[in-house]
């Protein structure tokens, strides 16, 4: 499918046929997809968890109670469910794993380059850390950018996708250790197949106007 008919065909599915899975070899194009998601200075501040069995998918709605129910069932009858996380700090055990993994990979013709890397990364970090105080709110929008790349790919995939920041951040962050980490989870996305119920695919789609979205200069 081409991207743009993918993104005007893409939407939140509301409602998924519990009896439809997605196959593991799709699965895994959204899972490079996420890892490949690019982020500011490389920082890949992200965790992903992954639920692809009953009982992964029971774990993550147990956040998903009072306020959120509305959400339960999506998660539930999904066929996988994804916990995006982001790191709350950029510590010295993430910046040398991350340069240790660029050198591995190739990216460094000398140790030059490979201290000028780390340098500008740091750089970036302090701006955030000393200047504008948001470490943590810098790097959660590294993780959404690898959401908007999942939600579009799963459209291209041809399966269905529901982004939800409708859940109890405490009561996932509890269930799977996270904090303990250096990790905080910031949104969920489920994947499936939509049901008959899903009352958002037969909805028109609703965006401003041209003129509002955009300034041409
Ligand atoms: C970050 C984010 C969080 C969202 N949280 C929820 C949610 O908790 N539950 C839900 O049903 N939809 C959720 N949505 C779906 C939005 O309401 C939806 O994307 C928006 O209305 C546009 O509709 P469309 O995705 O069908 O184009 C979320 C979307 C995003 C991007």
């Amino acid at each position: 499918m081409d991207i743009l008919s993918a993104a005007r065909k893409r939407h939140t599915a509301k409602a998924y046929d519990a009896g439809r899975r997605i196959p593991e070899e799709v699965m895994q194009q959204v899972y490079s997809l996420l890892r490949h998601s690019p982020s500011s200075v490389n920082s890949q501040p992200w965790h992903f968890i992954v639920a692809n069995t009953p009982e992964g998918r029971e774990r993550i709605a147990r956040a998903a109670q009072g306020g959120y129910a509305y959400n339960q069932a999506k998660i539930l009858d999904a066929s996988h469910v994804i916990v995006l996380c982001s790191r709350i700090d950029m510590d010295e055990e993430h910046l040398n794993g991350l340069l240790d993994q660029e050198e591995r990979d190739g990216r460094f013709r000398d140790a030059a380059a490979r201290a000028g890397q780390d340098a500008a990364r740091r750089g970036y970090v302090n701006l955030h850390r000393y200047g504008a105080k948001d470490v943590a709110q810098w790097l959660e929008k590294q993780v959404y950018l690898a959401l908007g790349t999942a939600l579009l790919g799963a459209s291209t995939l041809e399966i269905d996708a529901t982004p939800m920041e409708g859940f109890d951040q405490k009561i996932l962050d509890t269930e799977f250790g996270l904090n303990e980490k250096g990790l905080t989870s910031l949104v969920l996305v489920s994947f499936g197949y939509s049901s008959g119920a899903d009352f958002n695919a037969g909805l028109p789609k609703s965006r401003l106007a041209e003129e509002v979205t955009f300034t041409f200069i």
